[in-house]
């Protein structure tokens, strides 16, 4: 539904009663979705990417948006040492990175110093523009980055064995599809080196029904909407045992939400850091 239709109805004076009776539509019509998407799951698939693709679109229609809206707390992320816990455990050499999911560039600028190459890949084009322009306005040479665009279901770079390090950060508790997450392990762990390493972030420590095995293909939402969430260590054993896991290291995150001027919430996020290995 469009915005302005959806501000409209809210205006109305039937709101409160046409709120209701479009909550208890949408609650059959994601139970209908849920039963054709478990019967053909690639209809699953196709919708859930769309969705996604759609949505960041909107995030990311602008710079400016691309770093508040699709990002989030800019200066919060910009602030924390993602680089330390990153990096904590590699001790591989420093010459290809890979940015999964780098947005508009934020952290391959920040891994420039620690890689003589740091590439990225997203799905959105507006974000790759946006990284292209962001690396380049930070000094960084044309040949110190590539940037590809993924179709959203796995990572599309046609190159095995080619990189040291890949890293994500804020990006796969966005994809709640496991079915997904699972093409892009895969797709990550061959474009690895022999010996190479990966690290990703992933919200911890909040339970919103959505867990790692799920398939959310009826998400009508992303970036924060509909996450995965791993509620607690005992969510971790089955995971570690698909992944291959070889370390795992908590990360705490406290930060200062500032909703108004009023009122501040201070919410405490968890995070995981798994690092992957290419022993092949
Ligand atoms: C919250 S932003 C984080 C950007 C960046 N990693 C950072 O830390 O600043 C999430 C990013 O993940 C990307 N993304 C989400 N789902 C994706 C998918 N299935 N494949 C590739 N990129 C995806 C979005 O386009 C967006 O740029």
């Amino acid at each position: 539904m469009s915005a302005q239709i959806k501000a409209f109805l809210r205006e109305s004076i039937l709101y409160p009663l046409l709120h209701p009776i479009y909550k208890f539509l949408l609650y059959f019509y994601d139970i209908l979705r849920t039963f054709l998407f478990t019967i053909f799951p690639t209809l699953g698939l196709s919708s859930y990417n769309s969705m996604q693709i759609k949505e960041y679109k909107n995030y990311s229609n602008n710079f400016n948006n691309a770093m508040e809206l699709c990002v989030g707390n800019f200066q919060a992320h910009e602030a924390y040492p993602y680089e330390k816990y990153l990096m904590e455990r590699y001790k591989g050499e420093r010459k290809i990175a890979l940015d999964f999911a780098c947005g508009m560039g934020r952290m391959m600028n920040r891994f420039m110093d620690l890689f003589d190459k740091v590439d990225g890949v997203d799905l959105s084009l507006e974000n790759i523009t946006y990284a292209k322009q962001y690396l380049e306005e930070n000094g960084h040479s044309e040949h110190k980055f590539d940037l590809y665009q993924s179709t959203g279901m796995g990572v599309s770079i046609d190159k095995k064995d080619y990189y040291d390090f890949i890293f994500s950060t804020i990006a796969l508790q966005h994809i709640s599809v496991y079915e997904i997450r699972k093409s892009i392990f895969k797709d990550l762990l061959s474009l690895l080196k022999p010996g190479g390493s990966c690290c990703f972030q992933m919200g911890f420590g909040w339970d919103n029904g959505n867990y790692w095995f799920s398939n959310k293909y009826t998400a009508r939402s992303t970036n924060g909407g509909d996450d995965v969430s791993i509620p607690d260590d005992s969510h971790l054993a089955g995971i570690k045992k698909t992944l291959k896991i070889s370390v795992s290291k908590m990360l705490n995150l406290k930060w200062n939400y500032h909703l108004t001027q009023k009122w501040e919430i201070i919410i405490t996020l968890f995070g995981y850091l798994f690092t992957l290995t290419n022993n092949s």
